[in-house]
């Protein structure tokens, strides 16, 4: 890949910019600040070789067109407070003054998640050259972070970089031995990444409702948890392939209904009787998965132990948390809900890496090659 050093003498270029600012909005206003912060060092760095003006491309959610509330603003706002500077926002992909400039959502133009070339080369006019920093983005191949790539001379900015280093050396050089936490609602969305470890890591320990198919192709009575019918298939595979490397709860917190003020009960055991779901792991999972994080070179974490949003069916995923946090090794922790878990308990800062990209994130572990990637190769 290439990267900043490539990109030769930068003093008073134009750099055009592709970040990853698609963050939650809470009342009109930034909700967590993560993946911004985590751009600042691309432009610190682009400062300190002397760029001229930087253009910012940026998407926030899945607009249908110009929709105004999903507008960039508040993270403009944002930016300019971490930067100390005010930035500039612009609707349209045109050069405009103002040495840190950002241009609306680029998904409120037409264009933009096809690839489109014609867009592209309106972005193209915006710098002299180009630098994606938008890992939570490289799975997707839309014009501000793949055809663009291609019109100018272009480099992965610093946390684009670290972050398929990082997660490369995970499979493809990890410190032994390697322990993957795997967990999240449902086993289809992580059958990739599953496989991916059920090859290359010594232990797999999995937790949250993707479990229960699992429970079920084994005749586990499942009572009224969520479990993925189309599921069921996939994970008697895994367990016939898996042998003793994978590990499931043995115990489970369980309750009523999927909600904060319900019954809540622990069985040591993993039946959960009708009428009753399965909503966390329980005390001797934690303790047991624990064990063997701590033991381990290296610790990928990706998704939840249960329903860690509702407080009853937080300990879990908390536990797991916790052992990731103070476990010797290399620990590093996919993006999406087990991101916003560890910042929800505090331990952000405290694994070795925290991806900004969901499924970015995953896709690389399962071994597949990221378009916005792909196309700063050498
Ligand atoms: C994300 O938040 O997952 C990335 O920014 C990509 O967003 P998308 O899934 O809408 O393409
Ligand atoms: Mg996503």
């Amino acid at each position: 890949m290439r990267t900043l050093d490539d990109l030769g003498d930068l003093h008073g270029k134009r750099v055009v910019a592709r970040v990853d600012f698609n963050v939650p909005l809470v009342n009109g206003e930034v909700g967590d600040d993560t993946r911004i912060r985590a751009a600042l060092p691309t432009l610190f760095r682009l400062r300190e070789r002397g760029v001229a003006k930087i253009t910012l491309l940026a998407h926030l959610g899945r607009p249908k067109g110009k929709d105004p509330a999903l507008s960039l603003a508040p993270v403009a706002a944002r930016l300019g407070e971490l930067l100390g500077e005010s930035v500039r926002l612009v609707d349209e992909p045109e050069p405009a003054d103002g040495s840190v400039v950002m241009v609306e959502n680029v998904r409120f133009f037409a264009g933009e998640t096809k690839d489109d070339e014609e867009l592209a080369r309106r972005y193209a006019q915006l710098g002299d050259v180009y630098v994606d920093d938008a890992f939570g983005a490289a799975h997707r191949a839309h014009s501000s972070n793949h055809a663009l790539a291609k019109l100018l001379p272009s480099a992965a900015g610093l946390l684009l970089q670290q972050e398929v280093e990082t997660l490369t050396k995970i499979l493809e050089a990890p410190e032994r031995p390697l322990v993957a936490i795997v967990g999240g609602a449902k086993v289809t969305d992580k059958l990739g990444v599953l496989e991916a470890f059920l090859d290359r890591a010594d232990t797999v320990l999995v937790g949250g409702a993707m479990c229960f198919p699992f429970f079920k192709a084994q005749g586990h009575e499942v009572g009224a948890s969520l479990c993925e019918e189309e599921g069921l298939e996939p994970a008697k595979r895994v367990l016939e392939a898996a042998g003793d490397k994978l590990r499931l709860p043995v115990d489970l917190v369980i309750g009523r209904a999927f909600d904060a003020d319900t019954e809540v009960r622990q069985v040591d055991g993993v039946d959960v009787p009708d009428g009753w779901m399965g909503l966390d792991v329980g005390p001797r999972t934690v303790a047991a998965y624990g064990e063997a994080v701590a033991g381990a070179g290296t610790v990928f974490w990706n998704g939840p132990m249960g329903a860690f949003e509702l407080a009853p069916f937080a300990a879990g995923t908390r536990g797991v948390a916790e052992a990731v946090a103070a476990a010797a090794g290399t620990t590093v922790v996919g993006g999406g809900d087990s991101a916003a878990a560890l910042q929800q308990f505090g331990l952000g800062d405290q694994v070795t890496h925290l991806s900004t990209g969901g499924g970015a994130s995953l896709e690389l572990i399962e071994g597949k090659t990221l378009p916005g990637v792909e196309v700063l190769g050498r």
